[in-house]
């Protein structure tokens, strides 16, 4: 996607509206619990306020349902993004109306002001045109850096858009376009792409778009045992989507169809229950019995996993291998990551397309060893997936 930036545009003395995705983690007394997606906004806002643009940030968090509800006030990022740039963040009490455009036109050059959450207004997420254009009055020049609700035509994603003849990317979303967009365009071969989660139902349309453009695919994540109870095995009280085990077969023959290398693993780890305190050990995938659940890939294919990606120019993880909130069937999902950052250090291209493989490399605390990690959940699964992005179609040419 050719698309106009940050950089094409001069700033200098304008009011920049510009739209992140400060849909931050908070723990029970407000506190952010991982700053990830304030930290990768910064490039952009630095380079508003140095080149003397007055910045206006907007912002959703969490879902709160089209009302003005106070637990899930934008005030705790605006604390935060105030440390990490050493300059005071002024506070709106809302996104829209009189005083929030009388704070908009108080702003001198160098300032910040970020808007309160604009999924208080119904409108955001039902892209209303009148809202859009309300949005759009605020600002001068557009700026989309939220990668993470660009998959969301929201008004201000998209809609805004339409009311604004400046709308360029930030260099977040160039960012990520630069990592996803490469890696699915003209990757570095071999390309290994290492997919996860509970459910084949999340990813078969990842899967399909990669199969056109992978060498290997290396499946973990309980949607193995779909895979599995499509091949016949006992998987015991494992997780399967018993309405899903054709299309396993189907995935399974196309794979072979399209001379991609798909490996399912040869070993699991079993418990018979999902707890902290259930024991655990390692079976081969002939080996389940009735009673026990499958919670993480074993040992063998562990080694087997590490090995194809130590073979990587490109190497893609999407979904963790097992349950690795809990530390007793993390050891998968942690190999997998330790592999990543030695591939890394080989040279090859990592990206991590966000969401629970990102926690998983922050529990690891390797996630300073990847090359990329993507901060977009859901938008990445559907960049993943071929899909158009309409908060970043949406921008100039
Ligand atoms: C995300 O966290 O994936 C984005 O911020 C989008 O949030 P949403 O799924 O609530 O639209």
């Amino acid at each position: 996607m050719q698309k106009k930036s940050l950089s094409d545009i001069s700033t200098q003395g304008k009011r920049v509206l510009m739209r992140v995705d400060f849909n931050v983690p908070l723990d029970d007394n407000k506190k952010i619990t991982d700053d990830k997606r304030i930290v990768e906004s910064l490039p952009s806002i630095r380079k508003v306020l140095g080149d003397g643009g007055r910045l206006i940030l907007m912002s959703h968090l969490g879902r709160p349902k089209g009302k003005a509800n106070v637990e899930y006030s934008l005030a705790p990022v605006a604390s935060r993004l105030s440390e990490l740039i050493d300059c005071p963040v002024s506070m709106a009490k809302d996104c829209v109306g009189t005083e929030v455009m009388q704070q908009v036109l108080a702003l001198q050059d160098g300032e910040v002001l970020l808007l309160e959450n604009l999924r208080f207004h119904p409108e955001e997420e039902a892209n209303d045109p009148d809202f859009s254009r309300e949005l759009a009055s605020l600002g001068e020049v557009y700026v989309n850096d939220a990668f993470g609700t660009a998959h969301r035509a929201h008004a201000s994603t998209e809609g805004i858009t339409h009311y604004m003849e400046t709308a360029v990317a930030g260099f977040l979303i160039e960012r990520e376009l630069l990592y996803l967009g490469k890696a699915l365009q003209e990757p570095e071969r071999p390309f290994v792409a290492i997919l996860g989660g509970s459910k084949i139902s999340g990813k078969i349309d990842v899967l399909e778009n990669l199969f056109k453009k992978v060498d290997t695919v290396l499946i973990g994540g309980a949607m193995i045992f779909t895979f599995f109870k499509a091949q016949g095995y006992e998987v015991g009280n494992s997780l399967v989507e018993e309405s899903k085990i054709q299309l396993a077969l189907h995935i399974l023959e196309e794979a072979k169809n399209r001379g991609v290398k798909l490996l399912l693993p040869t070993d699991v780890i079993l418990a018979a229950k999902i707890s902290a305190d259930a024991p655990s050990y390692a079976a081969k995938i002939s080996a389940i019995p009735e009673e026990m659940i499958g919670v993480d890939i074993g040992p063998e294919t562990a080694e087997i996993f590490r090995n194809e990606i130590l073979s990587a120019r490109t190497v893609l993880w999407n979904g963790p291998m097992g349950v690795f909130e809990i530390d007793n069937f993390a050891a998968g999902t942690m190999a997998v990551a330790q592999a990543l950052a030695d591939a890394t250090a080989k040279r090859a291209t990592t990206i991590i397309g966000g969401g629970d493989s990102a926690a998983a490399i922050a529990k690891a605390g390797l996630a300073n060893q990847i090359t990329h990690i993507s901060t977009g959940g859901g938008a990445s699964l559907e960049f993943l997936e071929g899909k158009d992005l309409p908060g970043i179609s949406a921008l100039n040419d």
